[in-house]
């Protein structure tokens, strides 16, 4: 099988989560695992499109490197490397937003939710964020990115910029047409406290979330606490439908232990949740504990994160130059 060219990015906004580890992380380590030329990318320009303290913010760059690598990403295999460290990241996003269309823009809904009602107040940065994501992505004609589903319209809109240049320019093939990786099931994880929001860094509720640097006992009682209801353990998957806080967590014990929901409705059938809850509490101790020590431990060892994207940094600027030169030519620069 042809090896693909993946490329994907997580922002360093603290809190780093189950979301992101079942949504794309856990996805990372996989493709890297199967051979494919993987680049993973802490994304600190996108973080800053909202107010950032820098102090915070160079740990978190940090943490989001140890979290990338305590999770199996391996630095000698794949690219670990922060966006502003590589310009190329910057200029494609300004060239880029030339070609993208203030309608395609228009659309984005992540946009209107981050902005709130008061968009006349968001950075400007908020507003054309994608047009970044998608200098980031063809910068280095990655063939596949995987995200979870929340990213799936800024996907498009990659797509469409990519198009557009490549028809714009007369230059077929210059820019790669990205696919999405996004997982059929459990590619948005919801919150533990309203199964119609996803779960999300910025929630103020630290229950709404497991963070991926929680401690065991954290674990547990945040499960505890997790939303369900009164009525029995669901029998068939019609029966989650109506039930958004059940069927997420199912979906998570699902996607951590490799169990089909299926087999689960069978397993729990007929019993109260409080068992369900103390054995998810045991798988998530079991998948994310290991990680979160080794972030901790990480987290000590600021020298090593610091040489791991440096290095990873002049790899993402010798693969990126050549093309952001291309790029300028094609301006006529
Ligand atoms: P970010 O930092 O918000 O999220 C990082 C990744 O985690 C996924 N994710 C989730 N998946 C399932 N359930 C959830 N509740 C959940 N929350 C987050 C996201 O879909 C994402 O895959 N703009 C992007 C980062 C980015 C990027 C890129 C991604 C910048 N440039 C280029 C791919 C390619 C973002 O803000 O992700």
């Amino acid at each position: 099988m042809a090896t693909k060219k993946i490329f994907s990015g997580v922002q360093p906004s603290g809190n780093l989560h189950l979301g992101n580890y079942i949504g794309a992380i856990k996805n990372f380590v996989n493709l890297q695992n199967e051979g494919n030329e993987c680049i993973f990318c802490v994304v600190d320009l996108h973080a800053i499109t909202v107010k950032q303290d820098p102090k915070i913010l160079k740990q978190n760059i940090r943490e989001t490197a140890a979290t990338f690598i305590a999770s199996g990403i391996n630095p000698k295999k794949s690219i670990i490397f922060n966006q502003s460290s590589v310009s190329a990241h910057s200029q494609a996003s300004w060239l880029l937003s030339c070609v993208a269309r203030m309608g395609w823009l228009n659309r984005m809904t992540q946009f209107k939710e981050k902005a709130g009602k008061d968009k006349e107040k968001a950075s400007v940065g908020l507003y054309i964020y994608p047009v970044l994501m998608a200098a980031d992505i063809l910068l280095y004609d990655a063939t596949h990115v995987p995200v979870g589903e929340d990213q799936k319209q800024h996907l498009e809109l990659a797509r469409d910029i990519s198009k557009k240049f490549n028809t714009d320019f007369n230059a077929a093939d210059f820019f790669k047409i990205p696919e999405p990786l996004i997982q059929k099931n459990f590619a948005r994880i919801m919150s533990l406290k309203d199964g119609t929001k996803k779960m999300s860094k910025s929630d103020p509720s630290d229950l709404s979330r497991i963070n991926l640097t929680d401690t065991e006992n954290e674990i547990i009682n945040k499960i505890k606490k997790a939303k369900t209801d009164t009525n029995p353990f669901p029998t068939s998957i019609d029966n989650l439908k109506s039930r958004p806080e059940i069927e997420n967590l199912i979906g998570i014990y699902s996607s951590l232990s490799g169990t089909k929901i299926e087999d689960l409705l069978n397993k729990f059938k007929g019993q109260n949740f409080s068992l369900f809850k103390e054995d998810l509490s045991e798988l998530l101790i079991k998948k994310i504990s290991p990680i979160s020590k080794e972030i901790n431990k990480l987290n000590k060892d600021i020298s090593f994160i610091d040489q791991v994207l440096k290095e990873g940094s002049e790899k993402a600027n010798e693969l990126s130059s050549k093309k952001i030169e291309d790029i300028k030519k094609k301006f006529g620069f």
